[in-house]
């Protein structure tokens, strides 16, 4: 029984009305990265960070999956084998369609992070710089996604599934931030077949030995009944 890895990025849930990070208008042509997206940006200005990510999470909790989670999930739970979600996504429209085996390595907007004592928590729909840590009292709480400089989460389960995978497909990502951007390349060498479903030529297309072009509503269905049929 084949077992399927896929990776996803921010254009999974683009049209879920979420906006993606690279595309014309997308979410780093309006903010800077280095203010909004790293600790030290956190540690400058913690307001702004905050503000940034309660827009996000507003938004997120607003959106609607669209087709394409709903064929992942239907691919999770039709499947002999295995099938596991990677996503590159702090949304959680994979579990709102139905999604259970998903790892987000870049951590998840509805989570709150203490950096002083390590705990997590569900987080408020507002976070502010003056909320303190449920657990250890402090004031060091910030949203719980990785930002750049720091380590994904879920490594110790991911490195196992891409050597692992038959199936390694990525998803409406733009291949430019690692380690997720060289996950297509070592699936290969692992021996997986790879498949790229994206609305346009990513930086990391020559790795992959497929590729549908689409919108994911209209290509990730159709590549999920052909899974589901093979
Ligand atoms: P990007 O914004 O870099 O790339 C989105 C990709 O989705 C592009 O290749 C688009 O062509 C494609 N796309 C857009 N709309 C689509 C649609 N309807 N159907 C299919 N594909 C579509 O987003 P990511 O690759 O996810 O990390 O970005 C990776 C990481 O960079 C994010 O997790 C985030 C960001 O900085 C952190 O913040 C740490």
């Amino acid at each position: 029984m084949s077992k399927i890895v896929i990776l996803t990025g921010a254009g999974i849930s683009a049209e879920s009305g979420l906006g993606t990070f690279r595309d014309q208008d997308g979410l780093w042509a309006q903010h800077r990265i280095e203010d909004v997206a790293t600790p030290e940006g956190f540690a400058r200005n913690p307001g702004l960070v905050q503000e940034f990510y309660n827009a996000r999470r507003a938004q997120a909790a607003a959106a609607r999956p669209n087709a394409a989670h709903e064929a992942l999930a239907r691919l999770e739970s039709d499947h002999a084998g295995e099938v596991l979600i990677i996503t590159q996504n702090v949304d959680g429209l994979h579990e709102a369609a139905g999604s259970r085996n998903v790892v987000h390595m870049h951590g998840q907007l509805d989570r709150a992070l203490c950096h002083a004592c390590g705990h997590r928590w569900p987080a408020p729909k507002v976070m502010q710089p003056e909320d303190t840590c449920p657990e250890c009292g402090q004031m060091a709480t910030r949203p719980d996604v990785v930002w750049f400089g720091e380590i994904p989460y879920g490594m110790e389960r991911i490195d196992p599934a891409l050597a692992d995978a038959d199936i390694f497909a990525a998803v409406g990502t733009s291949g430019n931030v690692y380690p997720a951007a060289a996950y297509g390349q070592h699936a290969r060498r692992m021996g997986a077949h790879t498949v790229e479903l994206n609305l346009e030529v990513s930086t990391a297309s020559r790795d992959f030995a497929e590729h549908r072009r689409g919108p994911a509503s209209e290509v990730v269905p159709l590549w999920v009944e052909e899974m589901l049929m093979a």
